[in-house]
Parts: C-alpha cells; structure tokens; sequence
C-alpha cells in the first residue's frame, strides 16, 4: 500500500498494555466516532502486543486470540471496528517472541499474514524483540513485507525496530508505511523531548511512502496507564503534539479515548496542526535558527498552497527569552515585495502581514506555530 499521508488513529498499548479486550476496542471504535476523531482523520483502530495465547495453536501453529480477552475471536472485533467505518489494526513481532512474551511472527512470516488476513487486519504493527542474533533484520522486514503483499488485502506495514541498524537507510526500500525511530516514549516532557531531538538529522528521510514513526503520542494521557511516567502539562502537550505533526510524525493517539478530555479533544482535532501534518506535498522542515543545542529551535517547512509551516520551540527548562528570525533566512528577502500572513495555529486567528522578522517570546516547555501565507508586502 502506498501511504501518501502519515497514518492517524489510535493504538492500544500506552494506556493499556496487556488490559485488552473485546469490549474496549468495541468502546474505543465508538468513542473515536461519537467525538469526532475519525472524522478529524484518525480512522486506525490498533491492537498492540498481548492480544494473543501464550503459545500457538499446537495442531494449526497460527497465533490464536486470548478467548479471555476476545471471546468472539478477532473477525469479530474487526468487522465491528469496520462497521464503523474505521481500520483494524493489529501486533507481531519479527522476533520468536513479542516484547511481551506472546508467539513472534519468526519463520511463521507467511502463515501469519495469512492469519491477519482473515481477521480483516488493514494495518501491522511489526516489533523487533527476540529476534535470533544471526537473523538479518532488514531481511525480517522484507519477508513480511512480502507475505502482506502475497496475502489478498491491502495492509500497511507499520515496522517498529527502534532505530536499530541504521533502519531510515534500509526500512522504505521494504515497502513499509513507516517506521519507528526511537525507544519507548512515557508520559513525560523528558521523554518526548528526547525522542523528538534524537530524530533532528533524520526527519529528511521521512517523506509520502513511509514516515518517521516517533511513538504513539502520549498527548491526554495525564499519567495514567501503562506508560504513565510524570505526566505533562496542558503546554507540553501541546508542544508534543504540534512537534509531531511539523514534522510529519504517524499521528497514533495513545490515551483513554472513552474519557477523552474537552481540551485534548480540543488540541488532537485542532484543523490547522492537523492540515501541517497531513501536507499532501510531504516535504521535510528545516531549521531556521539554531539555539541553545536544538532546544530554543526556529523551524520551517514548506507546505502546498505556498503557504508555510512556522514552529518556535522552547525546549529548555527554565529559560524564557525573545526569539526572532528575518524573512530573508527563509528565501524571502525584502527586495523580493513579498511577506508572510500569519495565522495562529493553536487559536485560529489571522495575525496579519508580517513583514521583515517575526519575532515573539516563549516560556520554557512552550512553542508557537504558524501556517503563513506568502503575500505582498505592505
Ligand atoms: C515494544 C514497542 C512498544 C510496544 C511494546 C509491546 O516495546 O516499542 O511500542 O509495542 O513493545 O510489548
């Protein structure tokens, strides 16, 4: 399948782990309809690791749903997950063994895709844990990359090796729909910061085909759950949030859906950061200012319509100060009678012409982002 758009939805395992079930995922389907999230564009229902029985099936060796957990089987969640027009995603590993201790997918590539096939699995979330140290890990993605291809549905393969071996030189060559870059995140401003960061020199290899998968967010979270570390502020969420989507990151919400609070709700449906995200032209931002070892970073990214995508970022923690950059450094010299219109990504509002430099003050842990349109002077 070819994603043209980082993937959107919501996926099980920072708020639940292995507290699955068929009546939650049943939930969840509802909860992202009735509050407005597949419309908003998250239309990915994702069932990480410990949905199955600790051993296979010894007769058929397929993988088999825990019946504790999934008492009506996987089609069955899936078909009422699809019934409201959403897509099923499931958890394997590349490994003998998923991060959890449940069957991997190793040398069983093909009779597994084969399996996801049945239940009407439209996404794969493929680990990397205990995989045999001999195995090469870009030939793992490839073989089940092929056995989705060889299967009879369409299913986005969602590869998930942390960043080992080099994985943006190889993983788009695979076929894959993204790929994840970094560790675990938890629910922290740390964490998040890290992440984010650790990716700077990678993001150019994220583009329309597969997308720098940075985690799940745990936006809403509000340290509860599996993941659940510090917790975070409503700001830095925010800052999570509008740091995933200048950069082009999969949006997979990682809370409670069922109990999604108003300003969550608010920020992951917020049009102008979500329309950044999903820019058809797919292009990488760049830095327009450096500061402070990439934590008081000014970034731009070139988005359709000639308009453009502004982030201020103060990623310190104790530190407020004024930031500014002129036009001339990104390509819009005063000589050329053009200048930017800015709108408030977070709030909507038209903030007019500006001409020459943008310049504003941020707290520590904050950002700003704009959506500018190239316009005449003043
Ligand atoms: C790994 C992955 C996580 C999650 C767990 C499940 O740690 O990176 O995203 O899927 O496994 O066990």
């Amino acid at each position: 399948m070819f994603v043209n758009k980082p993937p959107m939805g919501f996926n099980t395992w920072n708020t639940f782990a292995e507290n699955i079930s068929d009546e939650m995922i049943r939930e969840t389907a509802d909860a992202m309809v009735e509050k407005g999230l597949l419309a908003a564009g998250y239309n990915y229902l994702v069932i990480d690791d410990c949905w199955s029985k600790r051993q296979r099936d010894p007769e058929t060796d397929k993988i088999v749903p825990d019946e504790k957990k999934f008492p009506n089987g996987m089609k069955a969640v899936s078909d009422y997950v699809h019934s409201k027009g959403l897509k099923f995603g499931m958890y394997s590993c590349a490994g003998v063994r998923t991060c959890a201790d449940y069957p991997g997918s190793f040398a069983h590539e093909y009779l597994d895709a084969a399996t996801f096939a049945e239940y009407g699995c439209d996404f794969l979330k493929y680990d990397y844990c205990y995989k045999p140290k001999d195995a090469d890990g870009a030939l793992l993605y490839r073989k089940i990359s092929m056995a989705l291809r060889s299967c009879g549905r369409d299913i986005l393969l969602s590869a998930c090796n942390w960043g080992c071996d080099d994985v943006h030189k190889w993983i788009r060559s695979t076929g894959a729909g993204m790929y994840r870059s970094t560790g675990d995140i938890s629910d922290s401003f740390v964490s998040f910061r890290d992440i984010f960061v650790s990716q700077l020199d990678n993001f150019v290899y994220s583009a329309p085909g597969c997308f720098n998968d940075i985690d799940m967010l745990t936006v809403g979270m509000r340290n509860r759950g599996n993941v659940a570390a510090s917790g975070c502020t409503d700001v830095e969420y925010r800052t999570e949030f509008a740091l995933w989507c200048m950069f082009a990151a999969p949006l997979m919400l990682g809370c409670d859906l069922r109990c999604i609070d108003d300003a969550t709700l608010k920020l992951v449906t917020n049009p102008y950061l979500i329309r950044i995200d999903q820019d058809e032209e797919g292009h990488p931002p760049f830095i327009v200012r450096e500061g402070w070892n990439n934590m008081r970073n000014i970034y731009a990214r070139v988005l359709s319509d000639n308009e453009l995508a502004i982030m201020f970022t103060n990623l310190t923690d104790d530190y407020a100060g004024n930031m500014c950059f002129a036009l001339d450094e990104i390509g819009l010299p005063i000589s050329s009678g053009k200048a930017l219109r800015l709108t408030d990504a977070f709030s909507g509002e038209d903030l007019g012409v500006s001409s020459e430099r943008i310049q504003l003050s941020l707290e520590a842990h904050d950002c700003a982002v704009f959506i500018a349109k190239i316009a005449d002077a003043k």
